[in-house]
């Protein structure tokens, strides 16, 4: 697409450019024989100029993304990332957003439950089986699952025809149990993974609100109980079932973990997005964060499990790079999630396509041509990035063999440029890694400092542990990033606790699998034992 900004700023630039090197033959009359000068230290050189060396670049992206990596700024940032927190936490309409499951699992919950997962682009049902924590690494268990693509006839599908297409579904899966258990008078409890907006009015009820994604069945359901929906269809083709729970796959997460491990009281999801869970007491919320819940909710609940949508958070905190601005303000929603916009797997590869940009017009990067595969905003995945830096071969062939399938008109670049596009993805990466840590510290330290402050037992202190459950490819399976963030965890918690409580501590990232099938039978199981069902 011509754009006229562009070139006139390409012209602008070109001139710059010019005066700079004149400047430079002037001054430095050996830079014309290309002797790196670097330009913090002479001043001299304009940010972009014609010939910048690439290890000038490289220097200046190692510096920009390492500087905030200092554990005492990092200590700083956490405690502006929490002062943020508890601001939201009073009044705010997009995050710390409480749900209405409030008590995390005992783990001795024990039974079969159904559970159903609807996604954007898969549906799964599963037969879950809970069999009490003391069963060690088998106490959850898929006994049975189905995966259907949702495909587009699918999303085409109309109102009540989507769920008849879910119940059919289930149906196949209840078919193939010999579990009695199915055929009986008494409904079968259902646990619902719900991944798109829905606004809750109890742990197992809530208004469908519009899909989005290309769904049509929201059109002439919006407004009605998503739990009543199914339960009429499966009871059309003559399915018994009662829907007990419906969660987002960040309580799933949390509640999967918690069922397995009693010191988990924290969820994150990092793959394409992030987003993170936390429990919290009651009392530390404004009291409209609760909209309209019923008396008996607040005689129950101590504590709440709270969707943070963490990717909103950081804003003014965590220091930019001129590429992280370059990246906001041309954003369609710029500072709308400054933290998703530096950690995420939607990002990180466009952070790194932006230097490539710069390096190719400054340093004469793939000789001085843009790919036209690179053009395009978004054009360079994240995927890249782990393969640069899992890739050990001397000649970093794994990423040249990437860049030639994904990127076949691309001259095939040296092994002096892929070894700074691999010091490029590692600086992103590491930035991103320490930035997750500094918000997962803040909330840690929200939620103990909270659970003090009302008097009540963090799990932490029993047994000096905190397990995070994690979810998503880029946090459990980018190269080094869980490695790198819990190392920067360790750092920053022997800072931020003086004395002897700092050897006591630690914090656990555990990646955590099928939890949106586990974790809404888990829902099911809890809603169960505390007699709300
Ligand atoms: C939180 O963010 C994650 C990642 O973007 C998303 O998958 C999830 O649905 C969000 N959770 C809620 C409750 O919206
Ligand atoms: C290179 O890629 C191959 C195939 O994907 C993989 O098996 C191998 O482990 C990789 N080697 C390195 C050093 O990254
Ligand atoms: C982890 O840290 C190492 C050492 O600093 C670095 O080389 C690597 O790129 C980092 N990776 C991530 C994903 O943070």
């Amino acid at each position: 697409m011509p754009d006229r900004r562009y070139s006139i700023r390409t012209v602008l630039e070109l001139f710059q450019s010019v005066l700079a090197a004149l400047e430079a033959m002037l001054c430095y009359p050996s830079a014309i024989r290309g002797v790196s000068l670097n330009s913090r230290k002479s001043g001299w050189y304009s940010k972009r100029q014609v010939h910048r060396p690439l290890e000038d670049l490289a220097d200046e992206i190692r510096q920009s993304f390492s500087l905030p990596l200092n554990v005492q700024k990092m200590v700083v940032m956490s405690n502006e990332m929490q002062a943020q927190y508890r601001e939201k936490l009073e009044r705010s309409e997009n995050t710390m957003l409480p749900s209405h499951n409030h008590a995390l699992p005992t783990g001795q919950e024990e039974g079969t439950y159904l559970a159903i997962d609807v996604g954007g682009s898969t549906f799964k049902v599963a037969l879950v089986e809970l069999r009490g924590r003391s069963q060690g690494k088998d106490c959850l268990k898929i006994v049975r699952a189905h995966c259907a693509v949702i495909d587009n006839s699918v999303r085409c599908l109309p109102g009540l025809q989507f769920f008849d297409w879910i119940a059919a579904r289930i149906e196949e899966t209840i078919a193939e149990s010999s579990d009695t258990q199915f055929n009986a008078e008494k409904p079968c409890p259902l646990g619902v993974s719900w991944s798109f907006p829905i606004e809750q009015t109890s742990s197992k009820g809530g208004k469908v609100l519009s899909m989005g994604k290309g769904f049509q069945c929201s059109k002439h359901t919006v407004g009605q109980d998503l739990g009543g929906l199914i339960v009429a269809a499966c009871q059309r083709r003559g399915l018994n079932v009662c829907v007990d729970a419906i969660i987002n796959d960040g309580s799933a997460t949390l509640l999967t973990r918690a069922y397995i491990e009693p010191s988990t009281t924290l969820s994150l999801i990092l793959g394409t997005g992030t987003n993170a869970s936390i429990h919290l007491p009651v009392s530390c919320f404004g009291r409209e964060k609760f909209g309209v819940r019923d008396p008996s909710w607040y005689a129950q609940a101590q504590k709440v499990i709270t969707n943070t949508e963490i990717s909103l958070f950081g804003r003014g905190i965590l220091p930019m790079t001129r590429w992280d601005e370059q990246l906001n303000r041309e954003h369609t929603l710029p500072d709308f999630q400054p933290l998703e916009y530096m950690i995420t797997g939607r990002y990180l590869g466009e952070i790194v396509r932006l230097i490539i940009l710069e390096a190719v017009e400054t340093c004469s990067l793939f000789g001085g041509r843009l790919p036209t595969s690179l053009v395009d905003s978004y054009s360079l995945d994240t995927a890249f990035l782990a393969i640069l830096e899992s890739d050990d071969t001397p000649l970093l062939s794994n990423a040249s063999t990437y860049l030639e399938k994904h990127h076949p008109h691309m001259k095939r670049p040296t092994t002096t440029e892929l070894a700074f596009l691999k010091e490029v993805a590692s600086c992103v990466s590491k930035r991103a890694a320490a930035y997750l840590a500094i918000s997962i510290h803040a909330l840690w330290t929200l939620e103990k400092e909270a659970d003090q402050e009302n008097s009540l037992t963090n799990p932490s202190e029993v047994c000096g542990k905190t397990t995070i459950a994690c979810d998503g490819s880029v946090i459990n399976k980018y190269p080094g990033f869980r490695q790198n963030c819990t190392q920067f965890l360790a750092d920053l918690l022997e800072i931020s606790l003086a004395g002897p409580e700092s050897s006591r501590e630690t914090i656990v990232l555990e990646p955590t699998h099928d939890a949106t099938l586990l974790g809404a039978a888990v829902a099911v199981a809890i809603c169960e034992a505390d007699g709300s069902c």
